[in-house]
């Protein structure tokens, strides 16, 4: 099992979920974040403090979104593991981000 982010993170990028991760499974491409399914350990940290719900389990999301996650392209260069390093999209609004 792995847990999949979805359409509610594109052009968005709250960037709590990276933050939380105990294994830095979160990766940064240019609309949205993704997990790599090979790294999560379902811990269930991630879904809790995404503003929009924008992570599940994969038992709970679609295998649009599912290959989605899988085939991002993963490397060093796009892992994030800190609030700071994710770039907010357009559709990032404040008054629903958590207090830095
Ligand atoms: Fe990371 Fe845990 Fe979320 Fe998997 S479930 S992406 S290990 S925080
Ligand atoms: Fe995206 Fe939510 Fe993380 S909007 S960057 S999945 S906190």
């Amino acid at each position: 099992m792995t847990y999949v982010v979805q359409e509610p993170c594109v052009n968005c990028k709250y960037g709590d979920c990276a933050e939380v991760c105990p294994v830095e499974c979160f990766y940064q491409g240019d609309d949205m974040l993704y997990i790599n399914p090979e790294e999560c350990i379902d811990c269930d940290a991630c879904a809790p403090v995404c503003p929009v719900a924008a992570i599940v389990p994969d038992s709970e999301s679609t295998q649009e979104w599912i290959d989605k996650n899988a085939g991002f392209s993963f490397s060093d260069d796009t892992r994030v593991s800190e609030k700071a390093a994710v770039t907010h999209g357009p559709k990032w609004d404040e008054s629903l981000a958590n207090p830095d």
